[in-house]
């Protein structure tokens, strides 16, 4: 492409060195696209002629269907993806293809390219989330009105329903989807017309190709637009902060699916099995999860470091920008697919829940607020349940088996009725401030999700 000044062929180590087409392949429909948006503002600008578009059109719409049945052929010694296309459709059309590339660089090409298919990837990856999203609420359903211990430290707190920890990873995933459309709709933004980094001296319509792509707007100086990578970072940013709550979503997964836990049991079509032990049941894929979420900080940290101390305006090292951004796409993509899957098909044990949640030491704060009510401020009540506490545990007894004297050597303000505020499900029904999880409170939430969630594709 850039004979005219050079005497010598590129080495063959240079070539497979600076290569991009076995990867940025992956641009070409979106490469496609933007080529026939450019041919368009061309033809507007009266630097083709009908005909010569309509051949353009037509070479580029047979290149991608060759592309799409996999018979195209990619050359390495073209480089990438942009520069196989357009050799590709200057031997199939002639002449009117050596035209396409006036007023264009591949700097604003793959800047278009890759926005453009950013938003595709986004959009994918937002359903994925809300199936993954279904597939949680469907878990929370199957919990019904089941408690189990919640956990501060990894030490049992209060008591909780099931289905409330399970919707907290709804809610983190609902701002991951925001975040992922976040990203695409600052993304949506046209570079092309920007050129090498400097325009051109020939004026496209930059409006009636962001109209032709569907940008919402077209760049606004040309050195930002063909070196901005934001978007990207953007993307990887909001992957990677999925890709934490997945993590910690299979962190408790797994302690669920442990016998220490038993409160979940995975499906043996989403578990593995032991060469060596023959009892062993694995939760591998909550495994490979949270595993592959370093995959993605790592994505995110990839580009940002490739970033980091580039002059203005377009550097080869852009040209890193691609692989992060497609594995943390597919590595999101699949994590989440095969999360709502797994999810779709693990039972609770309810039974383990249960004796797990009668531990009387989960509702000691219900006595504490039993005090406030009767009039005691909140830290001597803290204090006097405290001691009730240390009492207990001195006996080698539960809270449940004090007695009523007991407690009254501690406070007078015990009456009989304390003994009631022992038990979880009491405890959880006063529990009806917004957000909290009361059984009407967190039905409520669950009707409000799958309402949501009806409505939302995936
Ligand atoms: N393969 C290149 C990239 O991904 C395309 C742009 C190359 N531009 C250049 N001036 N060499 O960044």
């Amino acid at each position: 492409m850039w004979h005219g000044r050079f005497s010598k062929d590129p080495s063959a180590r240079l070539r497979a060195y600076g290569q991009s087409v076995s990867f940025d392949q992956r641009l070409a429909l979106q490469d496609i696209a933007g080529s026939k948006a450019h041919a368009a503002a061309l033809r507007k600008a009266r630097l083709l002629t009908p005909n010569e578009l309509k051949s353009i059109h037509r070479g580029l719409e047979s290149i991608a269907r060759e592309i799409r049945a996999g018979k195209f052929v990619w050359r390495e010694e073209l480089e990438d993806v942009h520069m196989n296309i357009e050799a590709a459709l200057t031997r199939k059309i002639g002449a009117p293809g050596a035209k396409l590339h006036t007023a264009r660089s591949r700097n604003d090409q793959v800047a278009t390219d890759l926005r453009l298919w950013m938003r595709e990837a986004t959009a994918d990856l937002v359903s994925a989330v809300r199936g993954l999203q279904k597939s949680l609420v469907g878990l929370a359903v199957r919990g019904g009105d089941a408690i189990m211990p919640g956990y501060t430290h990894l030490q049992r707190a209060q008591p909780v329903l099931a289905a409330h920890h399970v919707l907290a990873y709804v809610e983190m995933l609902e701002r991951d989807a925001g975040r992922l459309a976040d990203a695409a709709q600052r993304a949506n933004v046209l570079p092309l017309g920007s050129g090498a980094l400097a325009g051109s001296t020939i004026a496209l319509d930059r409006r009636f190709m962001a109209r032709q792509l569907g940008f919402d707007d077209v760049s606004q100086n040309s050195m930002d637009a063909v070196s901005d990578r934001d978007f990207a970072c953007e993307f990887l940013s909001a992957c990677a902060i999925t890709g934490m709550h997945l993590s910690r979503l299979c962190e408790d997964t797994i302690l669920w699916a442990s016998s220490e836990f038993g409160f979940l049991a995975l499906s043996d079509a989403h578990t593995t099995g032991s060469s060596l032990m023959p009892q062993k049941k694995n939760p591998d894929i909550a495994e490979l999860a949270r595993g592959k979420t370093g995959r993605l900080y790592g994505n995110l940290f990839s580009l940002l470091t490739t970033l980091k101390g580039l002059p203005l305006a377009y550097n080869r090292d852009l040209q890193e920008d691609k692989e992060p951004v497609f594995d943390s796409a597919d590595t999101l993509g699949a994590s989440l697919e095969i999360l709502a899957e797994m999810f779709g098909a693990a039972r609770w044990d309810k039974r383990r829940m249960a004796a797990a949640a009668d531990d009387a030491l989960l509702v000691a704060t219900d006595w504490a607020d039993y005090l406030v009510r009767q009039g005691l401020a909140f830290r001597e009540a803290h204090r006097v349940v405290g001691t009730l506490v240390a009492l207990s545990v001195q006996r080698g007894v539960t809270l449940r088996d004090l007695s009523l004297g007991d407690l009254q050597a501690e406070s007078k303000l015990f009456k009989a009725g304390a003994m009631k505020c022992l038990d979880a499900a009491r405890s959880l029904r006063a529990r009806t401030a917004e957000g909290a999880p009361s059984p009407k409170r967190v039905a409520a939430r669950l009707a409000w999700w799958g309402k949501r969630l009806a409505s939302a594709k995936s």
